[in-house]
């Protein structure tokens, strides 16, 4: 169960990285198509919106949507959920923070509110940091748990010399 636990961890931390990526790939293609002469205005985002794309990275948008409003929160709840049985001191800790950066960066990427889009760009870089460390607290455990294990002492024993 901590491999699983660690797993989900890493793999929320990839799934933050994907969103950048999407945005990105999205955003350029967005101002590509306003170069050649697109124009986006209300009638043309809600032709978007009935399938009609404006341009092919718009797919980008849409993966966005999908990633954070379902996939990262289901592994954030998996997580959660994975960290009652990983048996790691203050996992589920972690891991709840981990949900509620996740929320909170649903909430703040729905706003509509510029202000609080900038946080959502901010709160991506807190959520990719906790989920990798929380990943890689477990790796450094079960570290620690095989050396002492082994008998290999995980501090030095003398002082080292100054
Ligand atoms: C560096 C990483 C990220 C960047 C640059 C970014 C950027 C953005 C931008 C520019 C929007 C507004 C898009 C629009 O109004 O059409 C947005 C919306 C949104 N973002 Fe992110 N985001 C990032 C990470 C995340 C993460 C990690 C999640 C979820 C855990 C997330 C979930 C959402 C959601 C649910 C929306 C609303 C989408 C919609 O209404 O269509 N984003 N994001």
């Amino acid at each position: 169960m901590r491999q699983v636990f660690r797993t989900l961890a890493y793999v929320i931390a990839a799934g933050v990285v994907v969103q950048a990526a999407v945005m990105v790939y999205a955003i350029s293609g967005l101002g590509n198509f306003i170069d050649e002469g697109g124009v986006l205005d209300k009638a043309a985002r809600e032709a978007s919106m009935e399938g009609q794309a404006m341009f092919p990275e718009e797919v980008g948008f849409m993966l966005h949507f999908f990633n954070g409003a379902m996939i990262i929160p289901i592994l954030a709840i998996l997580l959660l959920i994975a960290s009652f049985f990983a048996k790691i001191r203050g996992a589920w800790k972690w891991a709840l923070a981990v949900l509620l950066l996740v929320a909170l960066q649903i909430t703040l990427g729905m706003s509509g509110v510029p202000f609080l889009g900038a946080l959502h760009g901010v709160n991506a870089l807190i959520l990719f940091s906790v989920a990798l460390y929380t990943g890689w607290r477990v790796a450094a455990r079960s570290r620690s748990t095989r050396a002492a294990a082994a008998g290999v002492p995980t501090t030095p024993a003398e002082p080292l010399p100054s």
